[in-house]
């Protein structure tokens, strides 16, 4: 099923080990980790390297800094996180391939944990510069990735590096592969599919894939209103990709050739702005008023929903259902998520917006599985293969 080989098919002890991890993780207005799981995540392969006394050298991104410094994207509050979190100290140096990187590396004992600063200072990161990936490979013996959330990123730090050490799998990146391929595999029937989030364009591949497998597609978020418009519904000052409605036909097209159930909201509730105070009101989606915008499925379309999901014995959800982050739009998404919470079915959870909308409502022990990455979760449910992934090593 995972055809790679992992950090178990290699003897690490005693030898410098570069790690990849994800923790590109949300700071809050101090600096601090606001919210910690994708950190969390990794401990296990980290705590396994530390045992086998392995000289862990860890490397990831935060942000999107443009290959310069940014000193709002540093590591720092990450490497004090993970202090914490592994009840050890984690070193942190201020460049990512330099002598004093070197010398920090060179230093390291048996069961040490370096971080180094943030791999996307350096323009070559993300340009894939065998330059850089061989500079990153020259501080290490081994290179395990583990950063399930980037593996669709071809980039230095996550394939180019491989041409020069030999590469392996962390316990995280196994997992994920894992559970989200069963989906495509062998999933539980009725599947059903609950797609929300602001862009069709995201989700394209996904449904494109997902029409030969799942018996039902739900859907909400911006993203719905690019489908009722290619229906020709008018749909006031709701969010659209005018430049998607062909395509979104077809795929509603497509879904009745193949019998799968397409479901889009009966009712929403439209606002005049997009604040906490603006006015805003439930009206069907045959009524939305010139001007206001569709921000949350409406009471009819949850209830709809809710009845659906229950004979669901397989659920996957990635995109919220409305703006949950507003008190007025949140119901939609906090009762869908509090219905996949309380299904029997298996639930697997794409990660960002969704992922962040069951921890606000306390739901993320209840389901099967949450992803740790948003975009690299639909790139593997479109069938694509992972750049970060296809480059380790084969078993
Ligand atoms: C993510 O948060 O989805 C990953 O860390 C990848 O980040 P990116 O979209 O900036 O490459």
């Amino acid at each position: 099923m995972f055809g790679k080989k992992t950090v178990l098919d290699v003897d690490v002890t005693g030898k410098r080990v570069l790690v990849r991890v994800d923790f590109n993780v949300p700071l809050t207005k101090n600096r601090e980790v606001a919210d910690n799981t994708r950190i969390k995540a990794v401990l296990p392969t980290i705590e396994y390297l530390i045992e086998k006394g392995a000289k862990i050298i860890l490397i990831s991104h935060l942000g999107r800094p443009k290959g310069k410094m940014d000193d709002a994207v540093r590591l720092d509050p990450v490497a004090e996180c993970l202090s914490k979190l592994l009840g050890k100290h984690v070193q942190k140096t201020d460049k990512t391939v330099t002598n004093e990187v070197k010398a920090a590396v060179g230093q390291l004992e048996d069961g040490d944990v370096l971080l180094l600063e943030n791999v996307r200072f350096n323009p070559g990161e993300k340009k894939n510069d065998p330059e850089f990936a061989q500079q990153l490979a020259l501080l290490a013996d081994v290179y395990v990735n583990d950063a399930f959330g980037t593996a669709h990123r071809s980039h230095a730090s996550t394939v180019g590096v491989t041409n020069y050490l030999p590469a392996y799998s962390g316990f995280l990146l196994e997992k994920e592969v894992i559970e989200l391929n069963k989906l495509l595999e062998s999933p539980d029937k009725p599947f059903m599919a609950v797609l929300g989030g602001n862009k069709v364009s995201d989700k394209i591949g996904v449904i494109d894939k997902f029409l030969g497998i799942v018996d039902v597609i739900l859907t909400g978020g911006g993203m719905c209103f690019t489908f009722l418009k290619a229906k020709g519904i008018n749909i006031g000052g709701s969010i659209c990709q005018d430049d998607e409605l062909e395509h979104s036909l077809r795929m509603l097209k497509n879904a009745k050739e193949k019998g799968v159930d397409f479901l889009l909201p009966v009712d929403v509730v439209v606002a005049e702005g997009l604040s906490d105070d603006t006015r805003y009101k439930v009206v069907s989606v045959e009524d939305i008023p010139k001007g206001w915008m569709g921000l949350d499925i409406g009471p009819k379309t949850i209830e709809i929903y809710k009845n659906k999901l229950e004979g669901a014995k397989t659920i996957f959800w990635n995109g919220p259902m409305g703006v949950f982050e507003m008190e007025p739009f949140s119901c939609g998404t906090k009762t869908i998520a509090s219905v996949i919470a309380e299904s029997q079915a298996t639930s697997i959870v794409g990660g960002g917006d969704s992922d962040a909308a069951l921890r606000k409502y306390g739901f993320e022990e209840k389901v099967s599985f949450v992803s740790t990455g948003g975009g690299a979760s639909l790139k593997l449910l479109e069938g694509a293969p992972l750049p970060g992934v296809e480059a380790l090593l084969d078993r």
